[in-house]
Order: C-alpha cells, then sequence, then structure tokens
C-alpha cells in the first residue's frame, strides 16, 4: 500500500481541530486487487455481461463499480444463462460450486485468492494423511464455505474461539490439524490454537501461519497506533470479515471508541468534536476512493493528515488465468488426475451415502467407512479417462465411478469375511467385519451394491433414460453369474485340476468384470464408433485381467505395510492364482504379454489415449 497517498500530500489542513494517524499499510491486497483485475479483464476480453457468483471481495462500493462496468452479480451459478462466462470470488468456492458450474457448461474464471487457495490444499493434504481437521474461522463465512467444500461434510469441524473445542466430542487421541481463515483475529486464532494444543496429543498445523500478510500486517498497524487515539475509523464493508477485525483489534488495543464506516458519507461527526487524534484504516477490500472521500471530509473539519510508519507491502501475484478453468476433463499427470478424481469421489460418495439422522447410523458410518478416503480408485479413473476420450461429461463419469466404487467396495468387504478370504487388514486398515461385525458387514455390503444401482438408475447420471438403463444392464451383467459373483465362486471352488484357462476365467470374472465395465460405462456417455468401441472393450478385457494377475503376484513381492492387505495369503490357503499356476516369472511375463495387447488396442487413438496407456503401464507395475 502507498506509504503517502495523493490525498495527503495535496492537502494543507490548518491541524486545529487534531491530527488523523494514517495507518501503514491499509486498503487493498494483492488477492482483492487481482480478483478485481480479472473481472475487469473478463469484461474486456469476452464483453458484457460476464457474471460472478457472490461479492467479488466483500465490498459494495467494488461490487457497484464493476456492475457499471457489466458484471452481473448472481448468488448461485444456476442463476447463470447456459455457457456465460462465471467468475468465482477471491474467498474461494466449493467444489459442487465448480460442479454445478460444469453443468451449465459454464467458462468458468476462479479468482480465488492464491492464500486461500495455499489453505485449501492444506485441508485437503491433512484429511488425506486421516486427520480430523479443526479450520478456526466464522461458521458461514464464505471463506470457509469454500474450505469446507474441499473434503467431504463432516472431515473439518469450523472452532471459532477455545471454547467451541468441548462441543466436538472428539477424544482427545483423535489426530488433528489446524488450519486458520485467512482473515481471522491473530490473538484470537493464537489463543485458540494453543486449546486445541492443550487439548488433543497429536496436533499438526501449517508451517506457516494460515491468517495472510495482509491481515496481519493491517492488524499489526492498527493495534500499534489506536492507543495513541480517541477514535479509529475503520473504512470496509459491514460483510467484510477482516474489516470488522481491525475495529476489534483497535478496541482490544485500547481505544475507546473504534467504529466501521463504509465511506465519506458516514463519518460520525457528532463524535469528531471530541475526537483530537483519529487512527484511520481500512480493509484488505476497501478501494482508494473510499479512504480518500473520509480523508477530504476529516481535512474539511480541520485535521491534518498524518501518515503512520508502517511496512510497505510488496506482495504482487500472478493475474488470473483467463482460459476457462477446465473442470470438464482430468489433465495432469496421472498423480494429478489421481489427486483430483479422489477429492470428488469422496464427495460423490458422501453425498450419495448422506446424512439422514432417521437412517441407521451404524449402517451409514460403515458405508461410508468402506468407501471414502480409501483404495486406490483405479476402475473411477478408469471410467473418467475414457469418458474423457470419447468427450463425454466428467460429471457424470463422476457418478458411474461412484457407483463402481459400491459395488468394488461391497466386493472388498465380502471377500474379507471369515467365510471367503478370511482377512483383517484391507486398505491399510481393520477390515470391515473386524472394525464393526459381521452382520454389519454383511448389510453394508448389500446397502453399498443397492447403492450402486440408486446412483447409475438416477437422473442426473445421465439424461437419457435408455442410456441410464444400459448403464444398470451393464453393471448387473458385471456383478453377477458372469461377473463378480460367478469369478468369486469359481476361485472358492474351483475344478480338481485348474488349467491356466480356468484360472483366468475366474480373475477376469472377479476382477476382470468390473474393470471392463468401467471402460463400457465411460464409452457410453460420448460418440463412439463401433470399431472404437471393440477396441476399448478389447482394452478393457486384457486390462482387467493383468489387474488381478498384478494383484496375485503381489501376494507373493508385495509388501504388506505398502499393498494395505496381508501378503502370502493365496500361497497359505492353496488357492489357485497365476502366480500359483504359472510361476512368478510365468505370471510376469503373462502381464507383460497383455500389456503389450492393451497397448495395441488403444493404438488407433493416438496421444488422446495416453492416461488410458498410463493406467496400463499402472496396472503391470503397482506395488499396492
Ligand atoms: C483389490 O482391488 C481387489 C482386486 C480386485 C484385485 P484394488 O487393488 O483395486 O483395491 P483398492 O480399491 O485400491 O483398495
Ligand atoms: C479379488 O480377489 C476379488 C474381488 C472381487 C474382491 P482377491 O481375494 O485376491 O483380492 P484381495 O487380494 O483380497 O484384494
Ligand atoms: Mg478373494
Ligand atoms: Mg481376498
Ligand atoms: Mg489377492
Amino acid at each position: 500500500m502507498a506509504a503517502s497517498s495523493p490525498e495527503t500530500a495535496k492537502t494543507a489542513p490548518s491541524g486545529s481541530a487534531g491530527r488523523v494517524l494514517l495507518a501503514n499499510p491499509r486498503g487493498f491486497c494483492a488477492g482483492v486487487e487481482r480478483a478485481i483485475e480479472a473481472v475487469e479483464q473478463a469484461l474486456h476480453h469476452h464483453g458484457a455481461p460476464v457474471y460472478v457468483r457472490r461479492a467479488i471481495v466483500h465490498n459494495t462500493a467494488v461490487v457497484e463499480r464493476l456492475e457499471r462496468l457489466g458484471a452481473v452479480f448472481v448468488q448461485e451459478v444456476d442463476e447463470v444463462p447456459e455457457g456465460a462466462v462465471a467468475i468465482l470470488s477471491a474467498h474461494g468456492s466449493a467444489r459442487s460450486v465448480k460442479h454445478a458450474a460444469q453443468g451449465r457448461d459454464l467458462k468458468v474464471i476462479d479468482a480465488i485468492c492464491p492464500l486461500v487457495g495455499k489453505v485449501h490444499a492444506e485441508v485437503e493434504a491433512w484429511y488425506r494423511s486421516g486427520r480430523h481437521v479443526l479450520l478456526i474461522g466464522h461458521i458461514g463465512h464464505p471463506e470457509v464455505v469454500g474450505t469446507l467444500g474441499q473434503v467431504p461434510a463432516g472431515a473439518v469441524s469450523v472452532v471459532s474461539c477455545p471454547d467451541d473445542l468441548a462441543a466436538l466430542d472428539l477424544p482427545p487421541n483423535t489426530a488433528v490439524a489446524y488450519a486458520v481463515q485467512t482473515t481471522f483475529a491473530m490473538r484470537d486464532a493464537d489463543a485458540t490454537i494453543a486449546a486445541i494444543k492443550a487439548t488433543f496429543r497429536d496436533v499438526a498445523g501449517p508451517r506457516a501461519s494460515d491468517i495472510c500478510y495482509a491481515t496481519t500486517n493491517r492488524q499489526q498497524a492498527v493495534e500499534a497506533l489506536a492507543r495513541q487515539c480517541d477514535l479509529v475509523l475503520v473504512v470496509g464493508d459491514t460483510m467484510s470479515s477482516n474489516a470488522r477485525r481491525l475495529v476489534e483489534v483497535a478496541q482490544a488495543a485500547g481505544c475507546a471508541d473504534a467504529r466501521l464506516i463504509s465511506g465519506g458519507d458516514d463519518v460520525p461527526l457528532d463524535v469528531l468534536a471530541r475526537a483530537r487524534t483519529i487512527g484511520l484504516t481500512a480493509a484488505a477490500s476497501t478501494p482508494e476512493t473510499a479512504i480518500a472521500e473520509v480523508c477530504t471530509v476529516l481535512t474539511a473539519r480541520g485535521y491534518a493528515l498524518e501518515e503512520a510508519e508502517g511496512e510497505v507491502e510488496r506482495v504482487r501475484f500472478r493475474p488470473v488465468s483467463l482460459d476457462a478453468l477446465n473442470i470438464g476433463t482430468l489433465g495432469g499427470s496421472l498423480e494429478d488426475r489421481l489427486t483430483r478424481l479422489r477429492q470428488d469421489i469422496d464427495q460423490a460418495l458422501d453425498a450419495a451415502i448422506g446424512h439422514a439422522r432417521d437412517r441407521d447410523r451404524r449402517l451409514a458410518e460403515a458405508m461410508r467407512y468402506a468407501t471414502i478416503g480409501a483404495g486406490k480408485r483405479f476402475r473411477a479413473l478408469l471410467v473418467a479417462a475414457v469418458a474423457d476420450l470419447v468427450g463425454g461429461s466428467y460429471a457424470q463419469a463422476l457418478r458411474i465411478g461412484a457407483a463402481i466404487e459400491c459395488v468394488h467396495a461391497q466386493s472388498l468387504i465380502h471377500d474379507d469375511l471369515p467365510c471367503m478370504d478370511d482377512d483383517d487388514v484391507r486398505r491399510g486398515r481393520p477390515t470391515l467385519h473386524r472394525k464393526f461385525d459381521e452382520a454389519t458387514a454383511v448389510l453394508a455390503g448389500d446397502a453399498l451394491l443397492a447403492l450402486a444401482f440408486e446412483i447409475l438408475a438416477e437422473d442426473a447420471t445421465h439424461p437419457d433414460p435408455a442410456i441410464r438403463a444400459r448403464l444398470v444392464l451393464a453393471m448387473a451383467r458385471a456383478v453377477g453369474q458372469d461377473g463378480l459373483a460367478g469369478g468369486q465362486m469359481m476361485d472358492l471352488y474351483p475344478p480338481a485340476r485348474p488349467s491356466a484357462e480356468d484360472v483366468f476365467q475366474c480373475e477376469s470374472r472377479k476382477t476382470g468384470a468390473l474393470i471392463r465395465y468401467a471402460v463400457e460405462a465411460g464409452a457410453m456417455l460420448g460418440p463412439c464408433s463401433a470399431e472404437e468401441l471393440a477396441r476399448l472393450l478389447r482394452f478393457a478385457e486384457n486390462l482387467g485381467l493383468v489387474f488381478q494377475i498384478r494383484d496375485d503376484m503381489l501376494d507373493s513381492i508385495g509388501d504388506a505395510e505398502v499393498v494395505g492387505k496381508a501378503v502370502g495369503k493365496d500361497a497359505e490357503a492353496g488357492r489357485k492364482s497365476a502366480t500359483s499356476l504359472l510361476g512368478l516369472e510365468g505370471a510376469a511375463a503373462q502381464a507383460s504379454q497383455l500389456e503389450n495387447a492393451c497397448h495395441e488396442a488403444l493404438a488407433v487413438f493416438g496421444p488422446k489415449a495416453t492416461p488410458l496407456r498410463d493406467l496400463a503401464r499402472f496396472a503391470v507395475n503397482r506395488m499396492h
């Protein structure tokens, strides 16, 4: 922020009424400037109107100025006409908002402050690492809503003061991590962080404070001058959290009268007579024009303006990219795609399982335990990659992916039961019947299977009822006698002397069928010629078999810690698997042949099929 505004320089006040100490820094921060510029640039490039979801920053004057330039402010993206430009506010938005925007085919520009983006990434990483996140912030504030919306409901609890911790009902041995709203009061955050550390044994936190540089600097600057002032005026909007915090900080620092004003018209003339020294500051979302108006009113009343000592801020961010956010496809490396898909699938599953109070809580808890935050998501990723290849919708692929993950989870729950493979560890955690009990495991499996069909049959999965019916039919076939159930049966009750053909048949059914379904379903989401479909299905056939062969190999060569389940089980049970039949080297050779067949089947698609090639390579080389 400028250490000396032009207004200060040209004013020649009498100073007889007193002085105005201007806090430094004050006013716009880099994130606010960047977000406003994004709207201006979008108007410049796309022409009016461009739509902005919610106040781009919390300041009415800023919003009104952008409205005059042609921006249209809306509450929700469903108010934006299909295909139009939609800008998301600097406070950050929940993932569901982006999905809703995708459903309307909007060109989305995300003006999120990069420092809020950093908090989103942290919260997500902690959630992934199995910690319960405590977000120190104000319930209902858009930034908090956006941060909560990065992870499934229930993964984060919002606390605003130490007393809120008691109400959480979390045992002290819960592994927690904390994050802080970027505009929170520093002192209040410190007190709450101390209380968190005193309450829980295992607490992780950000390396540097989540409270942003601008909040920190403005709070420190007003704190430094508040004690010398009879009155502190904070120019800002009532919507603005950081503005309100500046008033509180001034009060806490010893200024008897600190108030929030919106601009020149709002100066409390009646109290000026009592104020010899006035402190003046402004929120990070307050434009210079509003501060200048206040200065004009005060100098006209005989106050002399004085710049207080303070830090000069040099933070600048790269402008917001005006390229519409690519939320329709899964770009990036396999690892990037996986990270993104994992978040989205978790959210889809969480929403599908729901939080209805009148339902059995133990059942819902078991369903969540079996599905959320666990597993490689190989099959869901496959649907998304195939959908992308044929130009299908990511949102639809996500729903199908969630349905497949439900069926897959059900197959694992049942596969681990004592009457089948009798396993205690799955995905690095106790198996469902160990964590809960066998009856709950059977019923959670049933409910997940039903849920999968429910998701597929719902309108949101595809607008065309004929396609929904095909999705349901193909899934039923993948799960039934010719698929998973039939294959598991062959595994448990093999012929006396199984041939390689018998074993491959079993593996193709018990594991391959669902993988084949993922490809088949993805291909239903876009135009696909008969020839292309045949090639995709050939790819899927080879991929499904190789996936299970690698599973068999991992049973011999895998590390239980890495695989997340017991190893050596097949040999122990005398099970006929690819490795017991062909030997480790034979199985590896077979896997490599199948991988080649995958690549051959994909050749016609050219570079478009790179994500599918990555998946085939992963299936053959994976260590978990
Ligand atoms: C394990 O499947 C069981 C098999 C069908 C081989 P995955 O290896 O895909 O298991 P998760 O979903 O990643 O845990
Ligand atoms: C997987 O076979 C079959 C399923 C359909 C669940 P396994 O029994 O070998 O799978 P893991 O090794 O327990 O994951
Ligand atoms: Mg098994
Ligand atoms: Mg098993
Ligand atoms: Mg196995």
